[in-house]
């Protein structure tokens, strides 16, 4: 009886452990979990998922490049960018003479980043920060990207309203909802598609259209409501915010972007990351000396 209970409860365990950490990656157990995950498997992303170039222009670089090619110059930001995919499907596009700024939680996933998107890193920039805090100014982004990401946050629904407050009206949100047989086992992180569509017009997106991509996921589109304002590529340094007091612009001495308001400084690695997850103090003195880089050279 007791050996009975015993492989009962080692049973349970081990579905538990598997819904939580396979399944659900880490999602239910906080963004802590799901980053050491990430940076666990980030070696073995690509190979994990063997991304079809052809697949990946069709359903994602140009669609996303027809979708903005009326903006000279438009300014995207990708949100749980991992191995940068989307952003290298749509550099990718010779018609998009764009940037692209890639945000992820794992230091790892962004190292790859940097390796794979090496072609473009002069038109991507790569920050790691938490997506439910995005360190940018309202309306700046034409498009804001967001796959195969928003069940791994503990509140979906908060990072969507953020990526809706950084994208510019009539910009377009391109985001992924998580479908098929696992879905069911993800609740309040994968929405029934009606509750999805709904979330996103409550949000003020309009043109809302839900297309049918992978057996897990589908690929979600929509408009930010209001006048087109805002938007196109500037200098970084103009478009981030300090995410502890929400200052802006953050000027760049090229090591570090530091906030004149509150001294917190955000480094920039030797391989380009902007680490505003890893914030330091800079004393007065130091802010005083340090030089600003000119508008046009601080562009990403
Ligand atoms: C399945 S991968 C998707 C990566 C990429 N978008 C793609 O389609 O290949 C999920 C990514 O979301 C990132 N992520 C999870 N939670 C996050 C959070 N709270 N903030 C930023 N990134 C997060 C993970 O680190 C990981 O790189």
């Amino acid at each position: 009886m007791a050996w009975g209970l015993v492989a009962i409860g080692l049973l349970l365990l081990i579905v538990l452990g598997y819904w939580q950490m396979i399944v659900a990656e880490g999602s239910y157990l906080g963004p802590r979990v799901v980053t050491f995950l990430y940076d666990l498997t980030a070696p073995a992303y690509e190979r994990i998922k063997q991304f079809d170039p052809g697949y990946e222009q069709w359903f994602l670089g140009l669609p996303l490049g027809q979708a903005l090619e009326k903006i000279p110059s438009p300014l995207v930001l990708d949100v749980g960018t991992g191995t940068g995919r989307l952003p290298r499907a749509l550099l990718f596009q010779p018609a998009f003479r764009g940037q692209v700024v890639g945000i992820d939680l794992s230091r790892r996933m962004l190292a790859h980043a940097v390796q794979l998107a090496q072609p473009y890193r002069e038109r991507l920039a790569l920050i790691w920060q938490d997506a439910q805090d995005l360190p940018f100014e309202a309306n700046s982004f034409d498009a804001v990207t967001c796959l195969e990401v928003l069940e791994f946050t503990p509140h979906p629904q908060a990072v969507l309203r953020e990526m809706v407050r950084v994208l510019r009206p009539g910009g377009v949100l391109l985001v992924t909802n998580r479908v098929g047989k696992d879905a069911w086992v993800l609740p309040r992180r994968a929405f029934a598609r009606p509750d999805f569509e709904a979330l996103l017009r409550e949000l003020d997106l309009e043109n809302v259209r839900i297309q049918s991509w992978q057996a897990d996921y589908d690929l979600v589109w929509g408009v930010k409501s209001g006048v087109p304002r805002g938007g196109g590529v500037r200098p970084l340094s103009q478009v981030l915010r300090c995410p502890a007091c929400h200052h802006n612009p953050l000027p760049s001495d090229g090591t570090a972007f530091t906030c004149p308001r509150c001294a917190l400084s955000y480094p920039v690695a030797p391989d380009g990351v902007i680490e505003i997850a890893r914030p330091s103090h800079k004393s007065v003195l130091e802010q005083r000396e340090q030089p600003t880089i000119p508008a046009e050279e601080s562009r990403i």
